[in-house]
């Protein structure tokens, strides 16, 4: 999708020599790994990257960029992902592709948080229309379920083909229907409130930009 690939190679143009540069998950983040190969290669700028799955750090490897992990850097400079919603306040789901655990830790130790969207993820009020993620241990998950289910959302646990899918941590994810998330802080904080739950898909004040990819160029959004 052009406005995809034209958000997240904007995104890449903000990362300057010398950064640690936290590496988001997902489609739109495909094409800001691969504006930040072509500028290493070009300007040859120096830069270490901080994936955030396992999957962005195969790709990462695959175009050279140079990796590094939160424990020999602890602070990361600028960290660029996707979202599934973004809110008018910036606030985010995010897991749609599984990887939301290790996303807010990178995206928590950074100093600037870009996200990278299309237009289709803009909404008012998140969680009307998707699922959040919730990502949650691998055992007693009727018990987890049933809790998580009592701050009034139904909900499935997801599937990869015909068996469950395990995130990278090896736990499960949740997909959890809340019809409209009114309160995203208290209701973040209320899911990992509940022993068991590992983490869940809501970002809240975590984004400084979000950079809406357009046909014919982008919009920037950011709360002063
Ligand atoms: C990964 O778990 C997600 O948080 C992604 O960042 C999110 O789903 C956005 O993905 P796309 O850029 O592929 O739409």
């Amino acid at each position: 999708m052009v406005e995809k690939r034209i958000a997240g190679r904007w995104a890449a143009d903000y990362v300057e020599d010398g950064m640690i540069v936290g590496l988001g998950t997902g489609s739109t983040v495909q094409y800001t790994l691969e504006r930040l190969a072509e500028r290493i290669a070009k300007e040859k700028i120096n830069i270490l990257g901080i994936p955030s799955s396992i999957a962005t750090e195969k790709v990462a490897k695959a175009l050279g960029i140079p990796l590094t992990s939160l424990n020999e850097h602890t602070h990361i400079d600028i960290t660029i992902d996707g979202a599934d919603e973004v809110d008018p306040e910036l606030n985010l789901i995010k897991g749609g592709g599984g990887a939301l655990l290790r996303e807010k830790i990178v995206a928590y130790h950074s100093k600037q948080v870009i996200i990278v969207v299309d237009q289709t993820k803009m909404v008012d009020l998140l969680g009307l229309k998707f699922e959040l993620p919730v990502e949650v241990v691998p055992f007693w998950n009727a018990s987890i379920i049933n809790s998580i289910e009592k701050l009034g959302c139904s909900s499935n646990l997801r599937l990869d083909k015909n068996s469950l899918f395990k995130t990278d941590n090896m736990n499960y994810i949740v997909d959890c229907m809340f019809h409209g998330i009114e309160e995203p802080e208290e209701l973040s904080a209320d899911l990992n409130a509940i022993p068991g739950v590992v983490e869940n898909g809501l970002f809240i004040d975590m984004a400084s930009m979000v950079i809406v990819g357009k046909k014919d160029g982008v919009e920037e959004y950011s709360i002063d």
